[in-house]
């Protein structure tokens, strides 16, 4: 088993994809078919869970409908943390990875069969540990792939992300299409499908392109500690299962208060995650500095999420039902929303590539970006206002194609550059743990969706959009003015 990252590196080959390690390859395949089954799955599940029965749905109640697709989409970005620490101390990466996949195919061929409420908690709770352990993952042997000062690496992150959002961007014309007018099962299973080939690919590739990286187990569980954590996991295991068994029965536990719960740990799990990392002896006083820094970034992005996640679920109810669908020449899916989001960063995200290369130490720095991206976000929630008020019934499906283009500009500004920094500004102690710190503002954002998206209504969207969207600029705006000195506390971290 190699150890040093310099040693793992000479096991991977440096070239094979356009100047890049063969092993980006691998690496973005793997994502864009997990990303097509994940957002595929999304396009539609939403419309499963509120159509009624008779159109092939389970027939809940729109409201309850939008707060189960925020809390799924937390937890998705919740159970990194487990990924992270899985592969950091017991499977290495590269296991990690084949596990998540299993279990994510899993998860979609739950669906794939014709089946009840029951059936969709089970499909959720296979994906949400399968993406969680599998997401993280993925990034970190990007991030393996390069030496910290190869000039490649920010481009091979890009390549990546660009990856992501192909496959985010295919999937709803797919399962979508195939979902909304044959039948969501079928979808479903094309979802499953996809995340097989992947997989497979996966398989079959990554021995000759990857080397050794994601092998080892960086921190592995001392024997000492394997009984201790032993006790610990049976014990906590054995509570939850029994709580479970125990509400259920009493007929405690209802979607309501599950949605609740989670909305709680979404809030919780981050600040003792800080109070963690900050009082932790390892962290030295610079890094606490750091960590400051990161909290207004961390609150900005999760501003952000807020509004870029309602995308897949505010967004859709309205393009479902008070959207002009009709163009005369094409009837327009619903479910085809979905793409405009990852369409706009597949075609922008190499041009801001360029531009911050071209601007080098000209462009701005991070909290800015991220005000800017915050401050979007905001106008793209402010400009729906403008249908709202003075539509017909049925808003021009143009409206939404701006308002998705105004809130991606605002994810090319915040989403790549929040990446990058959360690897630069958490202690180097916690560093297999960034990649799930970063999702974390994501997790947290869809966590309190699940609350938000209680107060929209039809009859309550103007007052809706209205506030979030100026919540989110004046907090962008709060930022800007911050900006200097939060920098100074980044300590050298651009
Ligand atoms: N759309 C992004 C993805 O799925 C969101 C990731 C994030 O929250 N950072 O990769
Ligand atoms: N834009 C979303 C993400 O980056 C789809 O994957």
């Amino acid at each position: 088993m190699k150890s040093s990252k310099e040693e793992i590196l000479k096991t991977i080959p440096q070239s094979g994809f356009f100047g890049h390690p063969k092993g980006l390859l691998t690496l973005f395949s793997i994502e864009f078919w997990e990303r097509f089954s994940y957002y595929g799955m999304r396009a539609v599940l939403l419309y499963y869970i509120y159509y009624e029965t008779v159109h092939g749905g389970l027939g809940l109640d729109k409201t309850t409908a939008t707060s189960i697709m925020s809390i799924y989409g937390s937890l998705v970005y919740m159970s990194t943390i487990v990924g992270g620490w899985l592969a950091d101390r017991v499977l290495g990466s590269r296991s990690t990875i084949i596990y998540g996949g299993i279990l994510i195919a899993l998860g979609h061929l739950a669906l794939s069969v014709p089946g009840s409420v029951p059936a969709l908690f089970i499909s959720m709770a296979l994906i949400i540990l399968g993406s969680g352990i599998l997401k993280p993952n993925l990034s970190n042997i990007v991030g393996d792939l390069y030496t910290k000062e190869d000039y490649r690496r920010d481009a091979g992150f890009s390549i990546f992300y660009t990856g992501a959002n192909a496959g985010a961007l295919l999937a709803p014309l797919i399962v979508g299409t195939i979902g909304q007018t044959y039948n969501f099962h079928a979808g479903f299973a094309i979802a499953a499908i996809g995340m097989v080939i992947g997989l497979i690919w996966y398989a079959m590739s990554s021995r000759k392109t990857l080397g050794e990286a994601g092998r080892y187990v960086p921190n592995p569980i001392a024997s000492s500690e394997k009984k201790k954590l032993g006790i610990y996991f049976s014990v906590g295991g054995v509570i939850i299962a029994i709580a479970l068994v125990i509400t259920i029965v009493t007929g405690l536990l209802t979607i309501d208060r599950f949605v609740n719960v989670i909305s709680i740990l979404g809030i919780v799990i981050p600040i003792i995650y800080f109070l963690v990392m900050y009082f932790s002896k390892k962290t030295t006083n610079v890094e606490k500095s750091r960590l400051l820094a990161y909290i207004p970034l961390f609150i900005t992005a999760m501003m952000f999420w807020s509004i870029q996640e309602q995308g897949s679920t505010i967004f859709a109810r309205i393009a479902d039902s008070q959207t002009n669908l009709d163009l005369g020449w094409i009837h327009v899916q619903s479910s085809w929303f979905q793409s405009i989001n990852p369409l706009y960063i597949v075609v922008f995200a190499p041009l801001f590539a360029v531009a911050w290369t071209k601007l080098g130490k000209r462009q701005p720095t991070t909290p800015v970006k991220f005000s800017i991206g915050v401050i979007l976000a905001g106008l793209s929630f402010l400009v729906m206002v403008i249908p709202f008020i003075t539509g017909a019934d049925k808003i021009n499906p143009m409206w939404l194609v701006l308002s998705f283009f105004i809130v991606t500009m605002g994810e090319l500004f915040l989403s790549p550059v929040g990446a990058s920094a959360t690897t630069k500004l958490a202690p180097a102690a916690f560093a297999s743990q960034t990649m799930s710190v970063w999702y974390l503002s994501n997790a947290s954002a869809q966590a309190i969706n699940a609350q938000l998206v209680k107060f929209y209504h039809i009859d309550t969207q103007v007052i809706y959009f209205t506030i979030i969207g100026i919540v989110s600029v004046v907090i962008g705006i709060v930022l800007w003015l911050f900006s200097k000195k939060i920098h100074q506390f980044m300590r050298g971290v651009n």
